[in-house]
């Protein structure tokens, strides 16, 4: 596991150009994303690119970490929605090659194909992550088993709290989430890891004492074999 430290727009410029760099070489990847806010600055980066004709998502395939079990698409709270807004909308990529878990309807039965899904596409090339103050990525949250594939999980109190700005009052916030098991998140051959400011110093601290724990999902990308995090100075691990 590699550390970065550098500001955030030089962290979003690199990782925007890491992925650039993948599409041009293969234009039809996968690519694992990730909601919050964190990944932001590299979604308009990417938005600016395919803007400019650096970069064609034309054949790229995406598949998302996660989606709040409960909202449809259109909901301006859901993570489709999210994703269409901040980059899908803005960008030259087929939807029908973006893939988010379902929420609703059948969302069991989208569940069980999730995994076989990004398999049958080739295996996610490059996955981006976020990470939470309780050291969840995706929405596995302390105690997740490592072998876990996609499954319906709760969220912790704190995540509840952490994601509540998003939404009007805190009772809005659904208390499950389709998620990405953490096995699922390890298949993939890459993995880029962003934390930006203070409130994730300490998360970023204890991933990069190196301890192995199910108390600390994160602590899992220890075991990958290709892993860069990317922090500012006010994320940076304390010494
Ligand atoms: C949510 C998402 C995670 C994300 C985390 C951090 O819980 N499910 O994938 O990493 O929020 O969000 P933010 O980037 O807004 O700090």
């Amino acid at each position: 596991m590699k550390t970065k430290v550098m500001s955030k727009d030089a962290a979003n410029i690199e990782v925007a150009d890491i992925i650039i760099g993948l599409i041009n070489e293969k234009s039809d990847c996968v690519l694992g994303l990730a909601t919050g806010s964190t990944p932001l600055g590299v979604y308009k980066n990417l938005v600016d690119a395919s803007k400019t004709g650096k970069v064609s998502f034309k054949n790229v395939k995406t598949f998302n970490l996660d989606e709040y079990l409960g909202l449809e698409g259109t909901d301006k709270h859901s993570y489709r929605y999210f994703m269409n807004h901040n980059l899908f909308d803005s960008i030259d990529i087929d939807k029908n090659n973006t893939h988010v878990p379902s929420g609703v309807g059948d969302y069991q039965g989208h569940i069980n194909k999730y995994d076989d899904h990004i398999k049958e596409s080739g295996g996610i090339d490059i996955q981006i992550l976020g990470i939470g103050t309780d050291g969840h990525i995706a929405f596995n949250e302390p105690g997740t088993p490592f072998d876990s594939l996609t499954h319906v999980a709760d969220l912790a109190e704190s995540t509840i709290r952490d994601n509540a700005r998003f939404f009007s009052s805190i009772d809005e916030v659904p208390t499950k989430a389709v998620t990405m098991g953490l096995k699922s998140i390890m298949n993939a051959r890459k993995i880029i890891l962003l934390a930006f400011g203070d409130n994730k110093k300490e998360a970023i601290t204890r991933l990069t004492k190196g301890t192995v724990s199910v108390d600390f999902p994160a602590s899992i990308l220890i075991n990958h074999p290709d892993v860069t995090i990317y922090v500012d100075e006010e994320a940076a691990p304390n010494k």
